[in-house]
């Protein structure tokens, strides 16, 4: 009997598995984009090719693959709008380019991805945001009101998904930008645009949860990643950072009040040439919130101007803010634990609390950081913080 039994699931299974093939359940179904009218010459836009392509792969219900083939592809402002009845991989073997043309510039994103569960976007290929046609629009220094430029890839309400093995260059305004996603994870990315490029953060996260990045190279004009109202249970590393302006959590305080940001872990991470390392950041004043549980471990510093920043100060605005050191949001629980390496400025550790909500629980653990310059060596300030140091502590006399 056990010889017949095996015998007919030999035979039988290659049938099921067939008629699963036929149905679609396995086997994933290819929506080429070169199919529904879109030309790789980078210069015809194909926004309208891979809408059409989108709806019919986001129709199927079973496992899609929207495919970008190994071409150059001009795009405009587009957004890939769930829920599919599917699962979704979005392959980008190519390059895709954003448009140039100053009219087109005034969008919250160029590649938007809302309301998508299972989503993954990898592929290898290129995101090309042609930003420097666009950098000397942004005046968003001068300008409390400034209009902003598209962020590369956006991503709302997204859940349960993953961007790996992409290369995004010269973004206009962030490279990507979260916000309500949950469970997220983005790895092996790299993301470039030049030192000066105004705001082009690598990944901006608010109101998001449970988000991996790691394995990431990240050479950018403002934040390598920064982390807004409503981020929480972030994990970073194996991130390397430089040029830009470091890990940051803030600016907080500004927009939304109870938006807290807590649980963040930075670790295994490398800053190089970069003008901040770790920082937290809020404004003064503010409205009231929380950042707390905040843990950096394991970082390596090269030449950084601030190696390690509390600023509960933060006011960009050359006029100047009203009060200052009345931040209303409590920092508390945040740990700094083996960091080490040079900073290119004397004060290697700058940590300026909140006078009406100091710091709490602040603890220092090995901290060795050199500063090679004249007027060395390196040295500390910090106002406002309560907490402990345990280890080496170079510079010393904060906690
Ligand atoms: C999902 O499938 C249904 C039935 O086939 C169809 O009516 C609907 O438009 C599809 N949804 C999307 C997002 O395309
Ligand atoms: C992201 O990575 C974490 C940790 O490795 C894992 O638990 C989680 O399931 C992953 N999420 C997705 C959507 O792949
Ligand atoms: C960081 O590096 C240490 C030492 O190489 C390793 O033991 C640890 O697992 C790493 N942590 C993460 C989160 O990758």
């Amino acid at each position: 009997m056990a010889m017949i039994y095996g015998f007919q699931i030999v035979v039988l299974l290659p049938f099921f598995l067939s008629i699963i093939t036929i149905n679609g359940v396995l086997q994933p179904k290819y929506f080429d984009v070169t199919k529904y009218g879109a030309v790789a010459d980078g210069k015809t836009d194909n926004t309208r090719a891979f809408l059409a392509t989108w709806k019919d792969a986001c129709a199927y219900p079973g496992r899609s693959r929207f495919w970008i083939p190994r071409a150059t592809f001009l795009l405009g402002s587009i957004s890939f709008e769930g829920p599919c009845n599917g699962s979704m991989t979005f392959l980008i073997k190519g390059t895709l380019k954003a448009p140039t043309d100053p009219s087109k510039f005034f969008t919250d994103s160029w590649i938007g991805f809302r309301y998508l569960e299972n989503l993954v976007v990898k592929g290898g290929g290129f995101l090309d945001g042609q930003g420097s046609s666009a950098w000397k629009y942004n005046d968003c220094q001068k300008n409390s009101q400034c209009k902003s430029l598209p962020a590369t890839m956006r991503f709302d309400f997204v859940q349960n998904s993953k961007v790996h093995h992409l290369r995004s260059i010269n973004s206009k305004n962030s490279h990507f930008n979260l916000f309500a996603c949950y469970n997220m994870n983005i790895s092996f990315v790299r993301l470039s645009a030049p030192a000066d490029s105004p705001n082009t953060d690598g990944i901006h996260i608010g109101t998001s949860s449970k988000i991996t990045i790691s394995r990431a190279i990240i050479g950018t004009g403002d934040d390598c990643i920064s982390m807004v109202s409503g981020s929480q249970d972030i994990d970073i590393h194996d991130v390397v950072c430089g040029p830009g302006h470091g890990i940051s959590v803030g600016s907080l305080g500004r927009s939304h009040s109870h938006e807290h940001v807590m649980g963040i872990k930075v670790r295994n991470c490398s800053f190089i040439n970069t003008d901040n390392g770790l920082r937290i950041k809020t404004w003064s004043p503010s409205l009231y919130s929380v950042a707390s549980d905040i843990y950096f471990q394991n970082i390596f510093m090269r030449n950084v101007r601030n190696p390690v920043v509390i600023d509960q100060q933060y006011c960009p605005f050359p006029s100047g803010c009203a009060v200052q050191s009345t931040s209303a949001v409590q920092i508390k629980d945040v740990t700094f634990d083996n960091i080490w390496g040079t900073s290119s400025t004397k004060v290697a550790l700058n940590l300026q609390c909140s006078g009406v909500l100091p710091c709490k629980n602040v603890k220092l653990i090995n901290i060795n950081l050199a500063y090679h310059g004249p007027g060395g060596p390196a040295t500390s300030t910090c106002s406002h913080v309560i907490g402990s140091s345990y280890g080496k502590q170079i510079p010393g006399g904060c906690l």
